[in-house]
């Protein structure tokens, strides 16, 4: 495949705004998917182990962590949307060439999600009083769990493949004959996919401190729940980490020719200070925990080891795309449309940042509240929930306005 078939394979419109913002968001957005995927991967583990303990505190984190895995799995699908988008815009030749030789898969990835998600629900739905019973029909919630995996694996293959355009004929035409069926997935590394997949344990153990600190904060009287959360984030991150590191190190011993110049470089470091920073976490957080905001520090600092990772693997795949076959993604033809530019970032800034603020606090103030009477928020949230309004409705008329007017134009 030679650079020029790359290129001709490109969005001849070009991108509307500058290559390098949609690769930035991209990264961001990726991590951000991680975390959200990590999270769900990590309290469907603890569900699981949870539901089939006699051990009271087990049952009532089991019970937690499955509200917890049920939203997770919504946000990491609105946070794998946004990743999606960018990946197509700068990265086109490679993503569509890799899901249209899988395209069965890339629609069973869907049906596989849908599964996943239903299983979820029919295991809460069987247990309405999981904190209290401990868990039945707990094979439900292992399908849930399996099928998410799949849906990961499959993202992970399509994601694998695209980095590999020397054998796209190979696999489009084995041995001279064409097989337009797109039944196959043709490539992928474990230990790679192993090493997202392993995050989960650090990943969700910091979300566990949070979940402590949070529930101090609400006074809870249960002390030894408190203590039971503690040793067990702690331990899940540190052991989390030790075992995805490991992965790490094979996913670097075992890099293909095109990728070998990844494992000595400094991006390499980059990757191996994210993991290093969730394993020695707990120890330098120690006596922070429950002070304050530092208690939600854990959680910060993954999120931002994420972005980190992220980082790393982007440089991964940019470096080996223009280093193996000469594709600069950030040399793509800009078109500079500045109104959606603009219009993307107020929505997200404007609207996103009030709709999510307004609901955030509502939910965190809500769940913190103590006392005979039902919480109700106090004037200035309600005011910013006002302001969401307007500014959805006054976005929704820009929105349409333009786009008719540019049609009746
Ligand atoms: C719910 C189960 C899911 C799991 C366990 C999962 C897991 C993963 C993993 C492990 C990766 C990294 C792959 C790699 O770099 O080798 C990844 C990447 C990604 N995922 Fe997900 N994912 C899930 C759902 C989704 C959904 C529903 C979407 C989209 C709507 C999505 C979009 C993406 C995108 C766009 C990437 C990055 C692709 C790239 O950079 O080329 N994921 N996901």
């Amino acid at each position: 495949m030679t650079p020029e078939m790359l290129y001709a394979l490109r969005d001849q419109a070009g991108v509307p705004a500058h290559p390098l913002i949609f690769l930035v968001l991209g990264v961001l957005t990726f991590a951000l998917h991680m975390v959200a995927v990590q999270v769900m991967l990590g309290a469907s583990a603890l569900t699981l182990r949870g539901a089939i303990s006699t051990d009271a505190s087990w049952r009532r984190l089991a019970a937690a962590m499955l509200t917890t895995a049920k939203i997770a799995v919504s946000v990491a699908i609105v946070l794998g949307v946004a990743p999606l988008l960018f990946v197509q815009v700068i990265y086109d030749p490679f993503w569509y060439t890799s899901n249209v030789l899988s395209a069965w898969w890339v629609m069973g990835f869907i049906g596989l999600l849908i599964v996943g998600y239903i299983a979820m629900y029919a295991f809460y739905w069987k247990n309405p009083d999981l904190a209290q019973m401990g868990g039945r029909s707990t094979g439900w919630m292992v399908l849930s769990v399996l099928a998410l995996l799949g849906v990961g694996f499959i993202v992970h293959s399509l994601t694998y493949q695209a980095l590999f355009p020397q054998q796209w004929m190979t696999w489009y035409a084995p041995g001279g004959t064409v097989d337009p069926s797109g039944r196959s997935l043709h490539l992928w590394h474990l230990p790679r996919f192993g090493f997202f997949i392993a995050l989960s344990a650090p990943v969700a153990g910091a979300w566990l401190l949070a979940y402590r600190r949070y529930l101090q904060g609400a006074q809870e009287p249960d002390t030894g729940y408190l203590a039971f959360l503690l040793q067990l984030g702690q331990r899940m991150m540190r052991v989390g980490a030790a075992v995805a590191g490991a992965l790490g190190v094979l996913w670097m011993a075992t890099l293909p020719p095109e990728m070998a110049w990844f494992a000595a470089s400094p991006w390499m470091g980059v990757g191996a200070l994210a993991v290093l920073a969730l394993l020695l976490l707990p120890t330098l957080l120690r006596t922070q925990l429950d002070d304050g905001w530092r208690g939600y520090t854990a959680f910060g600092v993954a999120t931002l080891a994420l972005i980190a990772l992220a980082s790393a693997r982007e440089a991964l795949r940019y470096f080996t795309l223009t280093g193996a076959y000469g594709y600069g993604a950030l040399d793509y033809r800009v078109q500079m449309d500045w109104y959606s530019t603009v219009l993307f970032f107020i929505t997200f800034a404007a609207l996103g940042g009030t709709a999510l603020g307004y609901l955030l606090t509502v939910v965190w103030q809500a769940g913190q509240h103590r006392g005979p009477q039902p919480y109700t928020p106090p004037a200035a949230v309600t005011r910013l929930g006002t302001w969401t309004i307007g500014l959805l409705v006054a976005w929704t008329l820009a929105y349409f306005g333009v786009g008719l007017w540019v049609w009746l134009r």
